[in-house]
Protein backbone atom coordinates (compact mmCIF):
# COMPACT_ATOMS: atom_id res chain seq x y z
CA UNK A 1 0.00 0.00 0.00
CA UNK A 2 1.36 3.23 -1.05
CA UNK A 3 0.67 6.32 2.09
CA UNK A 4 -0.90 9.77 0.81
CA UNK A 5 2.07 11.94 0.97
CA UNK A 6 2.37 15.62 1.08
CA UNK A 7 3.15 16.98 -2.53
CA UNK A 8 7.08 18.25 -2.32
CA UNK A 9 7.80 19.70 -5.65
CA UNK A 10 10.46 22.00 -5.45
CA UNK A 11 12.42 19.01 -3.48
CA UNK A 12 12.73 21.53 0.42
CA UNK A 13 10.05 19.67 1.51
CA UNK A 14 6.76 21.19 2.99
CA UNK A 15 8.73 22.81 6.02
CA UNK A 16 8.20 26.33 4.39
CA UNK A 17 4.32 25.44 4.30
CA UNK A 18 3.87 24.40 7.62
CA UNK A 19 6.42 26.43 9.58
CA UNK A 20 4.17 29.65 8.05
CA UNK A 21 1.07 28.23 9.71
CA UNK A 22 1.68 25.04 11.42
CA UNK A 23 -1.59 24.58 12.77
CA UNK A 24 -3.52 25.51 9.85
CA UNK A 25 -1.30 23.49 7.98
CA UNK A 26 -1.95 20.06 10.16
CA UNK A 27 -5.66 20.32 9.68
CA UNK A 28 -5.88 21.01 6.19
CA UNK A 29 -3.46 18.28 5.70
CA UNK A 30 -5.79 16.02 7.72
CA UNK A 31 -8.74 16.86 5.46
CA UNK A 32 -6.57 16.07 2.01
CA UNK A 33 -4.60 13.10 2.86
CA UNK A 34 -6.82 11.17 5.77
CA UNK A 35 -5.12 9.72 9.36
CA UNK A 36 -1.83 8.41 8.27
CA UNK A 37 0.32 10.61 5.35
CA UNK A 38 4.11 11.35 5.10
CA UNK A 39 5.36 14.85 4.19
CA UNK A 40 8.81 15.10 3.97
CA UNK A 41 10.01 18.35 6.29
CA UNK A 42 13.96 19.30 5.36
CA UNK A 43 15.71 15.63 5.39
CA UNK A 44 13.03 13.72 7.29
CA UNK A 45 10.36 11.19 5.96
CA UNK A 46 7.74 11.77 8.72
CA UNK A 47 4.97 9.92 9.45
CA UNK A 48 1.53 12.31 10.53
CA UNK A 49 -0.69 9.80 12.29
CA UNK A 50 -4.00 10.69 13.67
CA UNK A 51 -5.65 7.21 13.45
CA UNK A 52 -6.33 6.03 17.13
CA UNK A 53 -5.33 2.17 16.39
CA UNK A 54 -2.27 3.47 14.67
CA UNK A 55 -1.43 5.94 17.92
CA UNK A 56 -1.77 3.21 19.79
CA UNK A 57 0.88 0.90 18.11
CA UNK A 58 3.12 3.68 18.38
CA UNK A 59 2.36 5.16 22.16
CA UNK A 60 1.89 1.55 23.92
CA UNK A 61 1.83 -1.74 21.87
CA UNK A 62 5.11 -0.90 20.07
CA UNK A 63 6.77 2.00 22.01
CA UNK A 64 9.63 0.22 22.75
CA UNK A 65 10.38 -0.04 18.83
CA UNK A 66 10.02 4.14 18.64
CA UNK A 67 12.73 6.64 20.29
CA UNK A 68 12.81 10.62 21.07
CA UNK A 69 13.64 12.34 17.33
CA UNK A 70 17.03 12.80 17.06
CA UNK A 71 16.41 16.26 15.58
CA UNK A 72 14.09 16.94 19.55
CA UNK A 73 17.51 15.99 20.99
CA UNK A 74 19.74 18.31 18.94
CA UNK A 75 17.13 21.15 19.20
CA UNK A 76 16.58 20.91 22.84
CA UNK A 77 19.37 18.96 23.92
CA UNK A 78 21.52 22.13 24.69
CA UNK A 79 18.69 22.52 27.52
CA UNK A 80 17.61 19.87 28.81
CA UNK A 81 19.92 17.27 28.19
CA UNK A 82 19.53 13.50 29.28
CA UNK A 83 16.84 14.72 31.21
CA UNK A 84 13.55 12.52 31.23
CA UNK A 85 11.78 14.09 28.08
CA UNK A 86 14.85 13.27 26.07
CA UNK A 87 16.19 10.26 27.22
CA UNK A 88 15.40 6.31 25.79
CA UNK A 89 16.37 2.83 26.63
CA UNK A 90 17.43 1.75 30.12
CA UNK A 91 19.00 5.36 30.70
CA UNK A 92 15.65 6.57 30.85
CA UNK A 93 13.91 3.89 32.83
CA UNK A 94 16.45 3.92 35.42
CA UNK A 95 16.09 8.20 35.67
CA UNK A 96 12.09 7.44 35.79
CA UNK A 97 12.31 4.98 37.92
CA UNK A 98 14.01 7.53 40.28
CA UNK A 99 11.86 10.34 39.72
CA UNK A 100 8.42 8.41 39.77
CA UNK A 101 7.96 8.24 43.93
CA UNK A 102 7.88 12.63 43.58
CA UNK A 103 4.88 12.39 41.44
CA UNK A 104 2.70 9.82 43.52
CA UNK A 105 -0.98 10.55 44.76
CA UNK A 106 0.56 10.66 48.36
CA UNK A 107 3.26 13.31 47.72
CA UNK A 108 0.65 15.23 45.31
CA UNK A 109 -1.75 15.72 47.98
CA UNK A 110 1.15 17.31 50.10
CA UNK A 111 1.76 20.23 47.42
CA UNK A 112 -1.97 21.11 47.18
CA UNK A 113 -1.58 23.73 50.36
CA UNK A 114 1.48 25.16 48.44
CA UNK A 115 -0.69 25.50 45.05
CA UNK A 116 -3.50 27.32 46.80
CA UNK A 117 -0.89 29.53 49.32
CA UNK A 118 0.74 31.08 45.99
CA UNK A 119 -2.77 31.09 43.87
CA UNK A 120 -3.97 33.29 46.41
CA UNK A 121 -0.79 35.70 46.73
CA UNK A 122 -1.29 35.98 42.88
CA UNK A 123 -5.51 36.99 43.49
CA UNK A 124 -4.68 38.75 46.37
CA UNK A 125 -2.22 41.20 44.58
CA UNK A 126 -4.60 42.03 41.49
CA UNK A 127 -6.34 44.85 41.43
CA UNK A 128 -9.59 45.29 40.72
CA UNK A 129 -10.66 46.99 37.05
CA UNK A 130 -6.63 46.60 36.30
CA UNK A 131 -5.53 44.38 33.36
CA UNK A 132 -2.92 41.55 33.57
CA UNK A 133 -1.06 39.20 30.93
CA UNK A 134 -3.07 36.69 32.33
CA UNK A 135 -0.26 33.98 30.45
CA UNK A 136 2.48 35.92 32.11
CA UNK A 137 0.44 35.77 35.35
CA UNK A 138 -0.05 31.70 35.42
CA UNK A 139 3.95 31.27 33.30
CA UNK A 140 4.76 33.09 37.25
CA UNK A 141 2.52 31.12 39.87
CA UNK A 142 3.33 27.76 38.09
CA UNK A 143 7.00 28.06 37.94
CA UNK A 144 6.86 29.50 41.93
CA UNK A 145 4.87 26.10 42.38
CA UNK A 146 7.19 23.42 40.62
CA UNK A 147 10.33 25.38 42.42
CA UNK A 148 8.33 24.93 45.92
CA UNK A 149 7.05 21.67 45.55
CA UNK A 150 9.43 19.63 43.74
CA UNK A 151 12.76 21.95 44.77
CA UNK A 152 11.86 23.69 47.90
CA UNK A 153 13.19 26.51 46.33
CA UNK A 154 11.29 29.43 47.46
CA UNK A 155 10.06 32.26 45.63
CA UNK A 156 11.76 35.43 44.55
CA UNK A 157 15.21 35.80 42.76
CA UNK A 158 16.01 32.98 41.72
CA UNK A 159 12.52 32.28 39.52
CA UNK A 160 13.02 35.46 37.86
CA UNK A 161 16.47 34.56 36.94
CA UNK A 162 14.96 31.26 36.04
CA UNK A 163 12.12 33.14 33.63
CA UNK A 164 14.48 35.26 32.13
CA UNK A 165 16.42 32.65 30.64
CA UNK A 166 13.98 30.64 30.10
CA UNK A 167 12.08 33.54 27.82
CA UNK A 168 15.28 33.88 25.40
CA UNK A 169 15.98 30.09 25.15
CA UNK A 170 12.66 28.32 24.28
CA UNK A 171 11.88 31.16 20.84
CA UNK A 172 15.15 30.11 20.09
CA UNK A 173 14.61 25.93 20.53
CA UNK A 174 11.20 26.08 18.84
CA UNK A 175 12.59 28.17 15.84
CA UNK A 176 15.49 25.78 15.52
CA UNK A 177 13.38 22.59 16.09
CA UNK A 178 11.40 24.08 12.89
CA UNK A 179 14.29 25.28 10.96
CA UNK A 180 15.52 23.00 7.73
CA UNK A 181 19.19 24.33 8.64
CA UNK A 182 21.04 24.22 11.19
CA UNK A 183 21.83 27.73 12.29
CA UNK A 184 25.06 29.26 14.78
CA UNK A 185 22.95 29.82 18.23
CA UNK A 186 23.45 33.22 19.03
CA UNK A 187 25.62 35.57 21.92
CA UNK A 188 22.27 35.93 23.86
CA UNK A 189 21.27 32.40 24.13
CA UNK A 190 24.67 30.71 24.76
CA UNK A 191 25.03 33.65 27.72
CA UNK A 192 21.35 32.65 28.87
CA UNK A 193 22.17 29.09 28.84
CA UNK A 194 25.22 29.62 31.04
CA UNK A 195 23.28 31.70 33.38
CA UNK A 196 20.86 29.38 33.94
CA UNK A 197 23.58 26.35 34.29
CA UNK A 198 25.47 28.17 36.58
CA UNK A 199 22.35 28.86 39.02
CA UNK A 200 21.25 25.27 38.84
CA UNK A 201 24.76 23.93 39.81
CA UNK A 202 25.04 26.17 42.84
CA UNK A 203 22.07 24.95 44.03
CA UNK A 204 23.21 21.14 43.78
CA UNK A 205 26.29 22.05 45.09
CA UNK A 206 24.04 23.83 48.11
CA UNK A 207 22.40 20.42 48.47
CA UNK A 208 25.33 18.14 48.44
CA UNK A 209 26.70 20.24 51.09
CA UNK A 210 23.75 20.17 53.35
CA UNK A 211 22.12 16.74 51.87
CA UNK A 212 19.27 16.41 55.28
CA UNK A 213 16.27 14.98 53.34
CA UNK A 214 13.96 17.51 52.07
CA UNK A 215 11.77 15.07 51.06
CA UNK A 216 11.21 16.76 47.78
CA UNK A 217 12.20 15.56 44.46
CA UNK A 218 15.72 16.80 44.65
CA UNK A 219 15.94 15.24 47.91
CA UNK A 220 15.00 11.46 45.92
CA UNK A 221 16.88 11.96 42.75
CA UNK A 222 20.09 12.83 45.38
CA UNK A 223 19.68 9.75 47.56
CA UNK A 224 19.17 7.47 44.66
CA UNK A 225 21.87 5.15 43.80
CA UNK A 226 22.14 2.58 41.27
CA UNK A 227 20.76 -1.34 42.46
CA UNK A 228 23.86 -2.63 40.04
CA UNK A 229 27.26 -0.31 41.06
CA UNK A 230 25.38 1.96 43.77
CA UNK A 231 26.72 4.79 42.52
CA UNK A 232 24.28 8.14 42.33
CA UNK A 233 23.41 10.31 39.85
CA UNK A 234 26.62 12.87 38.42
CA UNK A 235 25.84 16.57 38.92
CA UNK A 236 25.31 16.44 35.08
CA UNK A 237 22.22 14.01 35.25
CA UNK A 238 20.54 15.80 38.19
CA UNK A 239 20.89 19.37 36.34
CA UNK A 240 19.44 17.76 33.14
CA UNK A 241 16.46 16.57 35.03
CA UNK A 242 16.12 19.62 37.28
CA UNK A 243 16.20 21.60 34.18
CA UNK A 244 13.56 19.21 32.22
CA UNK A 245 10.93 19.16 35.08
CA UNK A 246 11.11 22.79 35.44
CA UNK A 247 10.58 23.11 32.00
CA UNK A 248 7.92 20.56 31.23
CA UNK A 249 6.45 21.31 34.67
CA UNK A 250 5.57 25.15 34.10
CA UNK A 251 5.14 26.75 30.60
CA UNK A 252 2.57 23.70 29.72
CA UNK A 253 0.30 23.99 33.33
CA UNK A 254 0.68 27.92 32.32
CA UNK A 255 -0.70 27.47 29.04
CA UNK A 256 -3.47 25.26 29.85
CA UNK A 257 -4.70 27.87 32.61
CA UNK A 258 -4.48 30.77 30.16
CA UNK A 259 -6.49 28.65 27.71
CA UNK A 260 -9.05 28.37 30.40
CA UNK A 261 -9.30 31.59 31.32
CA UNK A 262 -9.91 32.73 27.68
CA UNK A 263 -12.37 29.63 26.80
CA UNK A 264 -14.15 30.75 29.95
CA UNK A 265 -14.49 34.64 29.57
CA UNK A 266 -16.20 33.77 25.73
CA UNK A 267 -18.64 31.23 27.43
CA UNK A 268 -20.48 33.41 30.19
CA UNK A 269 -23.31 29.86 31.07
CA UNK A 270 -19.84 27.81 31.20
CA UNK A 271 -18.16 30.43 33.97
CA UNK A 272 -21.75 30.53 35.56
CA UNK A 273 -21.90 26.98 36.17
CA UNK A 274 -18.07 26.69 37.65
CA UNK A 275 -18.71 29.75 39.33
CA UNK A 276 -21.11 28.30 41.37
CA UNK A 277 -19.37 25.31 42.20
CA UNK A 278 -16.29 26.48 42.95
CA UNK A 279 -18.37 28.79 45.66
CA UNK A 280 -20.13 25.90 46.90
CA UNK A 281 -16.85 24.71 48.11
CA UNK A 282 -16.20 27.43 50.02
CA UNK A 283 -12.63 29.45 51.27
CA UNK A 284 -9.65 28.10 50.32
CA UNK A 285 -10.14 25.01 48.48
CA UNK A 286 -8.18 21.65 49.82
CA UNK A 287 -7.01 19.03 48.52
CA UNK A 288 -10.25 17.44 50.07
CA UNK A 289 -12.18 19.95 47.82
CA UNK A 290 -10.99 18.49 44.24
CA UNK A 291 -13.67 15.71 44.77
CA UNK A 292 -16.69 18.48 44.80
CA UNK A 293 -14.44 20.52 41.71
CA UNK A 294 -16.31 17.84 38.93
CA UNK A 295 -17.02 20.98 36.35
CA UNK A 296 -13.58 22.22 36.69
CA UNK A 297 -11.91 19.46 35.89
CA UNK A 298 -14.27 18.82 33.06
CA UNK A 299 -13.44 22.79 31.82
CA UNK A 300 -9.73 21.79 32.22
CA UNK A 301 -10.07 18.79 30.25
CA UNK A 302 -12.02 20.46 27.42
CA UNK A 303 -9.60 23.26 27.84
CA UNK A 304 -6.63 20.88 26.96
CA UNK A 305 -8.55 18.84 24.01
CA UNK A 306 -8.92 22.35 21.82
CA UNK A 307 -5.68 23.94 22.93
CA UNK A 308 -3.10 21.12 24.14
CA UNK A 309 0.35 23.09 25.36
CA UNK A 310 2.00 19.56 23.69
CA UNK A 311 0.37 20.19 20.18
CA UNK A 312 3.08 18.05 18.46
CA UNK A 313 5.61 15.50 19.96
CA UNK A 314 7.37 13.13 18.11
CA UNK A 315 8.75 9.60 17.68
CA UNK A 316 11.42 7.91 15.60
CA UNK A 317 11.20 4.26 14.70
CA UNK A 318 14.02 1.88 15.72
CA UNK A 319 12.80 -0.97 13.23
CA UNK A 320 10.12 -1.42 10.70
CA UNK A 321 6.65 -1.17 12.33
CA UNK A 322 3.24 -2.18 10.09
CA UNK A 323 0.77 0.38 10.82
CA UNK A 324 -3.11 -0.02 9.41
CA UNK A 325 -2.12 1.98 6.45
CA UNK A 326 1.32 1.23 5.72
CA UNK A 327 4.81 0.51 7.65
CA UNK A 328 7.11 3.01 9.14
CA UNK A 329 10.20 2.18 8.44
CA UNK A 330 13.38 2.32 10.56
CA UNK A 331 14.74 5.63 11.19
CA UNK A 332 11.56 7.27 9.85
CA UNK A 333 9.40 10.12 11.85
CA UNK A 334 6.29 9.49 12.99
CA UNK A 335 4.96 13.21 14.36
CA UNK A 336 1.94 13.06 16.75
CA UNK A 337 -0.15 16.26 17.51
CA UNK A 338 -2.70 16.41 19.92
CA UNK A 339 -4.46 19.44 18.43
CA UNK A 340 -5.33 17.46 15.28
CA UNK A 341 -6.25 13.87 16.99
CA UNK A 342 -8.59 16.06 19.26
CA UNK A 343 -10.34 17.50 15.84
CA UNK A 344 -11.30 14.27 14.88
CA UNK A 345 -14.84 14.78 14.28
CA UNK A 346 -15.84 11.21 14.48
CA UNK A 347 -15.02 10.92 18.28
CA UNK A 348 -15.24 14.99 18.94
CA UNK A 349 -18.32 16.00 17.22
CA UNK A 350 -18.79 19.67 16.19
CA UNK A 351 -14.73 19.60 17.02
CA UNK A 352 -13.98 23.50 17.51
CA UNK A 353 -17.01 23.91 19.84
CA UNK A 354 -16.05 24.55 23.44
CA UNK A 355 -17.93 21.90 25.40
CA UNK A 356 -17.00 20.50 28.84
CA UNK A 357 -19.93 18.28 28.72
CA UNK A 358 -18.14 16.00 26.34
CA UNK A 359 -15.82 14.89 29.52
CA UNK A 360 -18.67 13.88 31.86
CA UNK A 361 -17.72 10.52 33.33
CA UNK A 362 -20.09 8.63 31.13
CA UNK A 363 -19.36 9.88 27.97
CA UNK A 364 -15.19 10.10 28.73
CA UNK A 365 -15.22 6.39 29.37
CA UNK A 366 -16.18 5.99 25.81
CA UNK A 367 -13.51 7.90 24.30
CA UNK A 368 -10.83 6.02 23.23
CA UNK A 369 -7.73 6.13 24.83
CA UNK A 370 -5.18 7.51 22.48
CA UNK A 371 -7.96 9.40 20.52
CA UNK A 372 -7.30 12.22 23.57
CA UNK A 373 -4.06 12.41 24.07
CA UNK A 374 -3.20 16.13 25.84
CA UNK A 375 -0.32 14.15 28.06
CA UNK A 376 -0.03 11.66 25.88
CA UNK A 377 0.13 8.09 27.16
CA UNK A 378 1.78 4.50 27.67
CA UNK A 379 5.12 3.74 29.22
CA UNK A 380 6.03 7.65 28.37
CA UNK A 381 2.95 9.46 29.85
CA UNK A 382 3.61 12.64 31.14
CA UNK A 383 4.90 11.96 34.80
CA UNK A 384 3.38 15.32 35.73
CA UNK A 385 -0.28 14.30 34.59
CA UNK A 386 -2.01 14.49 38.28
CA UNK A 387 0.03 17.23 39.53
CA UNK A 388 -0.53 19.24 36.59
CA UNK A 389 -4.39 18.66 37.05
CA UNK A 390 -4.51 18.69 40.55
CA UNK A 391 -2.92 21.95 40.05
CA UNK A 392 -5.13 23.77 37.11
CA UNK A 393 -8.47 22.96 39.11
CA UNK A 394 -6.94 24.36 42.62
CA UNK A 395 -5.54 27.29 40.80
CA UNK A 396 -8.63 27.89 38.84
CA UNK A 397 -11.18 27.54 42.38
CA UNK A 398 -9.34 29.97 44.30
CA UNK A 399 -8.85 32.50 41.70
CA UNK A 400 -12.95 32.10 40.39
CA UNK A 401 -13.97 32.23 44.37
CA UNK A 402 -12.81 35.47 44.26
CA UNK A 403 -12.39 37.42 40.83
CA UNK A 404 -14.05 37.24 37.20
CA UNK A 405 -11.53 37.75 34.63
CA UNK A 406 -12.30 39.82 31.28
CA UNK A 407 -11.72 39.67 28.18
CA UNK A 408 -9.84 43.08 27.61
CA UNK A 409 -11.88 45.04 25.12
CA UNK A 410 -10.50 45.05 21.51
CA UNK A 411 -8.07 41.99 22.50
CA UNK A 412 -7.15 39.34 19.63
CA UNK A 413 -6.33 36.10 20.61
CA UNK A 414 -5.35 33.59 18.58
CA UNK A 415 -3.41 30.60 19.06
CA UNK A 416 1.20 30.33 18.73
CA UNK A 417 2.48 26.79 17.83
CA UNK A 418 5.53 27.32 19.90
CA UNK A 419 7.30 24.40 22.10
CA UNK A 420 3.95 24.53 23.72
CA UNK A 421 0.67 26.21 22.22
CA UNK A 422 0.01 29.48 23.82
CA UNK A 423 -1.42 32.73 22.92
CA UNK A 424 -0.11 34.95 20.73
CA UNK A 425 1.51 38.14 22.40
CA UNK A 426 -0.28 38.97 25.54
CA UNK A 427 -2.97 37.93 27.07
CA UNK A 428 -4.80 41.21 28.40
CA UNK A 429 -7.70 40.44 30.69
CA UNK A 430 -9.58 42.54 33.49
CA UNK A 431 -9.38 41.89 37.09
CA UNK A 432 -13.64 42.08 38.40
CA UNK A 433 -14.03 41.89 41.74
CA UNK A 434 -17.19 39.46 42.58
C1 LIG B 1 -1.06 20.71 31.37
C2 LIG B 1 0.17 20.42 31.67
C3 LIG B 1 1.02 19.40 30.96
C4 LIG B 1 0.91 18.88 29.69
C5 LIG B 1 -0.15 19.21 28.64
C6 LIG B 1 2.00 17.94 29.53
C7 LIG B 1 2.18 17.17 28.40
C8 LIG B 1 3.17 16.21 28.25
C9 LIG B 1 3.31 15.33 27.11
C10 LIG B 1 2.40 15.29 25.89
C11 LIG B 1 4.40 14.55 27.34
C12 LIG B 1 4.95 13.46 26.40
C13 LIG B 1 5.94 14.07 25.45
C14 LIG B 1 6.56 13.07 24.51
O1 LIG B 1 6.32 11.88 24.62
O2 LIG B 1 7.31 13.50 23.63
C15 LIG B 1 4.96 14.94 28.61
C16 LIG B 1 6.09 14.39 29.18
C17 LIG B 1 6.64 14.84 30.35
N1 LIG B 1 6.12 15.77 31.23
FE1 LIG B 1 4.37 16.75 31.01
N2 LIG B 1 2.75 17.92 30.66
C18 LIG B 1 2.19 18.78 31.57
C19 LIG B 1 2.62 19.04 32.87
C20 LIG B 1 3.77 18.51 33.42
C21 LIG B 1 4.19 18.74 34.79
C22 LIG B 1 3.44 19.57 35.82
C23 LIG B 1 5.40 18.10 34.93
C24 LIG B 1 6.32 18.01 36.12
C25 LIG B 1 6.18 18.69 37.21
C26 LIG B 1 5.69 17.45 33.66
C27 LIG B 1 6.82 16.72 33.39
C28 LIG B 1 6.99 15.92 32.28
C29 LIG B 1 8.14 15.04 32.08
C30 LIG B 1 9.35 14.90 33.00
C31 LIG B 1 7.92 14.36 30.87
C32 LIG B 1 8.81 13.28 30.25
C33 LIG B 1 8.34 11.95 30.78
C34 LIG B 1 9.08 10.75 30.21
O3 LIG B 1 9.32 10.70 29.01
O4 LIG B 1 9.37 9.86 31.00
N3 LIG B 1 4.68 17.70 32.78
N4 LIG B 1 4.19 15.95 29.16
Amino acid sequence: MTLPSVPNPVGVGAALTFNRDPLGTLLAWRREYGPHFVAQIASSRLHVITDADDLYTVLVGRAKDFNKRDSAKESLGPLLGRGLLLSDGDFWRRQRRLAQPAFHHKRIVTYATQMVAYAGDVVARWQPGQTYDIADEMTGLTLRIVARTLFNVETGDVTHRVSDALDVLLPTAARRARLPVRLPVGRRVTDSLEALDALVYAFIEERRADPTDRGDLLSMLMAATDEDDGTGMTDQALRDEIMTIFLAGHETTASALAWTFYLLSQHPEVEARLLAEVDAVGHPPTYDAIADLPTTLMVVKEALRLYPPAWLFSRQATTDVALKRGVVAAGEGVWISPYAIHREADVFPDPERFDPDRFTPEREAAIPRTAYIPFSTGPRVCIGNSFALMEAQLILATILQRVRLRLAPGAAVEPLADITLRPKGDLPMVVEAR
